[in-house]
Formats: C-alpha cells, sequence, structure tokens
C-alpha cells in the first residue's frame, strides 16, 4: 500500500472512531528549553494530557512530522531516519487499553492488510510500586484469538536474560512478552513530565538473526528481524519529586512510524525502498552513477539528511545552519550528506541544495509550508553547501595528513574545525572509520578559549553593561538579548556583541558589523525584536559550569567569566551567559524602538533603542 494511503486511510480510521484531525505542528517546540526539536506526536499535547481540556474533544489523531537527533548515528541501518512522519491518535481520559489496542490491531490487519501471524508485542513488566501490565495482556490475548491465533506470553528476557542460555522461544506461539525499560515511555526526565507503561507492535520481517547482536533473537534484539512499527503509552503517571504519581486521567497516547508502516507494508527491507524515498535515492543514483545496493549506508545517510534538513529549514519556525542549538543540527545534517556525497564521487554544483525540490515536491501536499518557503529553504542549503565546498577538499586533506597519528591532536581537531569548518561528530566519525581517537578534552577547551579570545569585554564600568537594577533598565537589558538575536539573524551569525550599556532611558549596543545598516536592515531587526516582544516568551534561568553553558550553545560576551556561571534563555530566541537582572516575560518590554545606527569604531557598529 502506498504510503499516501497509509496516511489517509490512518486519519480516516480513527475519524470513523469518533477522533478530530487536529494539525502537524512546528519541529520546533514553542517555549520549551528541555528539548530542542519535537520527538513525538504528543510533544504539543502535554497540557492536554495533563487534564485541560482540548478544543477538539477527547479523540485525536494526527500525522505529525518528528525529528530525533540521537538517531543520526542509526542511519544507514534500512530502519532509521532523524525526520520521520508519525501517526498518532490520543484519548484524554477517554478510552484506554481495550479500545487502543483492538482498533490497532484492527487497523494494521484490515485496513493494511498486514498478516497476524507476523505482529508480535510486548508489554511492561512492572517495576516498584507500579505492577506488570496484566491487563493489557489478557486484551492481547483475546484480540489474537479474534485473528484465529491463540497467543501466549512467552519467557521474560529481562528477568531470565542469560545471553549463554536460549530461552526457547517459541515464535509460533510466543507472541506477547513483557521488558521493563522498553516498556515505559517517557518525553523527558525533569519533574512534571508524564509517562507511563505502553505496549509496542513488532513485525517479523523474516530476516535472519545475526549472532553479532546475541545467542539468540527476541522481540527488542538489535539485529533488525523484529521492526517495531508502533507504540500505544498508556500516560497515567506524572514524575514529581517523590517519584511517579498518578493523573487525574488515564490517557492513551499512541504513535506510530509512517516509513516503517510503508515498508512492512509494501514488502520490502529498508524504509529506503518504499515510495517515501524511491524518488530520492533514484535522484542519487543518477548523480552518482552507482546504486543503492553497493553503498547503503551512504545513501541512507544522504536520502535522510536531505528530507531533514528540508523539513527543518522550511518549519514555519524555519532553522537556518549556524553553530549554535537547532541550527548546529542542520548544519551537522547538511555537510555530512556532503562529506557522504564526496565518498560516492558526486561532483556536480550544489547537487545537495538540487535535491530539495524532490523532497518539496513529494511533501507539499501534507506539508504545505515546504512549498510557501521552498526559496528561503532552497537558498539556505544553497549558502551553507557553497561555504562548506570551499573547504572540504582541502580539510580531508588535512585529514590525511594526521592519519597515522593514533590519537588525533586538539590542535588538529580543531583545525579541521575551525579552518575547514567540519563538525567535531563528523571528525569523530572520520576518526573511528581510521581507528583513531580524538583528544576531545583538549578540544573542549580550545574552543572555549577560542571563544573568550574572539570577543571583548563589555563587563567595563558597570557590572554587566547595567547602571543600576530599575525595572526600566531591567526591561532594556533583556531587550538587549533579543536584540543580539535579531542583529544575527538580520545580518548573519558573524555579528558578536562588543558592548553593552544600558541607562533607565535607552540602551547602548556595540557589535561587529563591516558596514552602515541600510533602512530595511534596521526595520528588519526592530521588527524582529518586536515580534519576539508579542510572543510572550518566558526567560528562563540556570546556573552551570561555563563549560557546560559553552558547549550548550550559550554565547559569551566577556572576556573572562567565572567556573559557574548563570545562563539566561529565550527559548528560540537566545541563550546567553549572563549576570542578569531580567525581566519574566518578553511582553513586558513594551514597544522597541532603534533611535540610532552608527560608527563606533573600525568595524564595529553602536545601535542606540528605547522603549514606548
Ligand atoms: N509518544 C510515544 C512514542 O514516541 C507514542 O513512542
Amino acid at each position: 500500500m502506498k504510503s499516501k494511503e497509509i496516511r489517509y486511510k490512518f486519519l480516516e480510521f480513527y475519524k470513523e472512531r469518533g477522533h478530530s484531525v487536529i494539525p502537524s505542528s512546528s519541529l520546533v517546540p514553542e517555549n520549551d528549553p528541555s528539548l530542542l526539536f519535537v520527538n513525538s506526536g504528543m510533544f504539543p499535547l502535554v497540557p492536554y494530557l495533563l487534564g485541560e481540556t482540548h478544543p477538539e474533544g477527547k479523540r485525536l489523531v494526527n500525522f505529525q512530522g518528528s525529528f530525533r537527533s540521537d538517531d543520526i548515528e542509526e542511519v544507514g541501518d534500512c530502519r532509521h531516519t532523524t525526520f520521520f512522519e508519525m501517526l498518532g491518535n490520543w484519548s484524554l481520559g477517554d478510552y484506554f487499553k481495550e479500545e487502543q489496542l483492538g482498533w490497532w490491531f484492527e487497523f494494521l490487519i484490515n485496513e493494511i492488510k498486514l498478516d497476524p501471524s507476523k505482529i508480535y508485542q510486548t508489554v511492561y513488566s512492572g517495576d516498584g510500586d507500579i505492577k506488570k501490565d496484566e491487563e493489557s495482556i489478557k486484551i492481547l490475548k483475546g484480540i489474537y484469538k479474534k485473528y484465529g491465533i491463540e497467543a501466549e506470553e512467552g519467557p521474560s528476557i529481562e528477568n531470565n536474560f542469560n545471553p549463554e542460555v536460549s530461552p526457547e522461544i517459541d515464535f509460533k506461539k510466543d507472541r506477547i512478552f513483557t521488558y521493563k525499560g522498553d516498556n515505559w515511555w517517557q518525553r523527558g526526565n525533569a519533574i512534571g513530565e508524564l509517562g507511563g507503561p505502553d505496549s509496542e507492535t513488532f513485525y517479523d520481517t523474516g530476516k535472519k538473526h545475526n549472532l553479532a547482536f546475541g545467542r539468540f533473537c527476541h522481540l527488542n534484539c538489535d539485529c533488525g528481524r523484529f521492526l517495531e512499527i508502533g507504540n500505544s503509552v498508556f500516560m497515567q503517571y506524572q514524575k514529581s519529586s517523590s517519584g511517579w504519581t498518578e493523573l487525574k486521567n488515564k490517557n492513551v497516547d499512541f504513535g506510530g512510524g509512517l516509513e516503517r508502516l510503508a515498508m512492512v507494508s509494501q514488502g520490502v527491507n529498508s524504509i529506503f525502498k518504499t515510495d517515501l524515498f524511491i524518488p530520492i535515492i533514484k535522484k542519487i543514483e543518477d548523480l552518482s552513477e552507482k546504486k543503492y545496493e553497493n553503498n547503503v549506508k551512504e545513501f541512507e545517510i544522504i536520502a535522510d539528511h536531505i528530507r531533514a534538513a528540508v523539513f527543518l529549514i522550511g518549519d514555519e519556525r524555519g532553522v537556518v545552519p549556524s553553530n549554535k542549538q537547532q541550527g548546529y543540527f542542520v548544519r551537522r545534517l547538511i555537510r555530512r550528506a556532503i562529506r557522504y556525497g564526496k565518498q560516492l564521487d558526486i561532483n556536480s554544483k550544489e547537487w545537495l541544495s538540487n535535491l530539495s525540490n524532490e523532497i518539496i515536491r513529494d511533501y507539499k501536499e501534507y506539508y504545505p509550508e515546504l512549498e510557501k518557503n521552498s526559496a528561503f529553504i532552497f537558498n539556505e542549503l544553497y549558502k551553507e553547501e557553497e561555504k562548506f565546498n570551499l573547504t572540504i577538499e582541502r580539510g580531508l586533506k588535512e585529514f590525511k595528513k594526521i592519519k597515522k597519528d593514533e590519537i588525533i591532536s586538539a590542535k588538529d581537531a580543531f583545525n579541521l574545525y575551525q579552518t575547514y569548518g567540519f563538525p567535531i561528530e563528523m571528525i569523530e566519525e572520520m576518526a573511528k572509520e581510521t581507528g583513531q581517537k580524538i583528544d576531545k578534552k583538549g578540544f573542549n577547551d580550545r574552543i572555549i578559549k577560542h571563544k573568550e579570545l574572539s570577543q571583548t569585554a563589555s563587563a567595563g564600568a558597570f557590572k554587566g553593561g547595567l547602571v543600576d537594577s530599575s525595572e526600566k533598565t531591567t526591561k532594556l537589558h533583556t531587550a538587549t538579548h533579543l536584540l543580539l538575536s535579531a542583529l544575527k539573524t538580520v545580518l548573519g551569525e558573524g555579528v558578536v556583541q562588543r558592548g553593552s550599556n544600558i541607562t533607565s532611558e535607552r540602551l547602548r549596543f556595540d557589535f561587529t558589523y563591516p558596514k552602515k545598516m541600510d533602512d530595511r536592515e534596521i526595520r528588519e531587526v526592530e521588527g524582529l525584536v518586536n515580534k519576539y516582544i508579542k510572543d510572550d516568551i518566558p526567560i528562563l534561568v540556570e546556573d552551570m559550569s561555563f563549560s557546560e553553558a559553552i558547549s550548550s550553545g550559550a554565547t559569551a560576551s566577556a572576556k573572562k567569566y567565572p567556573e559557574k556561571v548563570r545562563v539566561y534563555s529565550i527559548p528560540s530566541v537566545s541563550r546567553e551567559v549572563c549576570q542578569g537582572p531580567h525581566i519574566k516575560r518578553t511582553s513586558e518590554i513594551g514597544v522597541f524602538k532603534i533611535i540610532k545606527e552608527e560608527s563606533s569604531s573600525s568595524g564595529i557598529r553602536r545601535i542606540k533603542a528605547k522603549l514606548n
């Protein structure tokens, strides 16, 4: 079945069962500093899972673009991607296990036409106060029976785990298995996060077990025989300081990967052989004059990374390549894809940015923002590709020169990073391929030192540049952080803060930029700051070590910092090492107005602005 049809049937099936279709949200979480990317469909639904009333009712369904940065290293194994589409349905304190599991099996077997004898299921084995999910086991046995299968609970792998002794699983009758860690789902680890036991659905691909992954195969074995195609989370707990407490509502949070459903439904052995990827794989074959089958890893990395980059740049909160936070991921995806393109001897110019058309064409019907932002997507990819093309060849040569050394010194790694623009993860990957290690600690020390050197002191006469900590001054101080971010967006990431001085009347802000800003740029910066103000974004504060702050993407503008610093972040806008004080929400600032843009000294511009 075509992926298009699966997407459509999923929505229709749940619509017929009283669900409202909700839109796919941005890949970049709004006002949530705890995660960089939306990694599952439940993300925008947290308040409703906690008990708030959803305007569309208690039964919801959608497809949602999701991005899992942690899976980047797994891409190339035929079944992982960074970006994927998650089909999701939710019960907000309405139906529970019986309907969820029953409907899902009905969908798989009657709608997608999967063979029920190839479907396997895991459930929660219990831990501490939260008991084994006997209820789901009973429900599942009943469901299998409906499809003519006598399903039994197989031996618990976790409890009897002995890698030398097979637990004698009989996959003909054993179909339901319990696990602990693998059958508990929570989005993050902080107090307040939601969680619950889950029940995962696996499909037997028929692939032969690979002994490299252990003596025997089981559902969560990494050999690839059993493919996870969906997860029903029984979301009924919230994390508190004393453990997991029950929520008012018993919710269902279901997610299934469209790519994997397409894979099993189309009977192919890789996500990249489904109709979702065939056109792009074909294009890469044309470009490289090589076959996917002979270069699986390279092809999958390029196809995945270009698709993910297009979605991230084309997102309604478009992420552009940069050196921090989300932008850094986009940079990593693009540069890694370019490097793999080199391995395939793709030599045509701007090949990567040209591939964006393929992706946009295939997805615009479902994600109209991609078409709307197509010029922007192409442009950002093009600029990044052009930039990296200038240095990659020479960087690869440099890398070859240091190949013989066992440990790649901090100096060499830093040179590849700084001069040739190789993301550190890429250097690590290259080192792994040649069996080398990197002096990572030395590298990190250099990064910190470099940032210190490239930024001049602003903390002169005033502590943090503030004359006092009156309310007006504090508002202007927060506005300064917004201003720096807006300047980087409008003038480029090269803008570095060179000084700040704030009185209760105005802010004065110095930054690096080689020429006078024109009127349009000034208005754009002003407009962006006022947009951030209007967005009413909370200002968050955390304490951490200086090196943690830098590696988490915070900018620092003074010369010297103590070991422990404070980081103020305005989610999706700014993250700076700063002593404060700041206001609580951007909306408190009022209206921001630039009153002057002038030269401060050679290569340094100065902006004066006030609040109305
Ligand atoms: N939120 C659940 C998951 O991502 C459905 O697996």
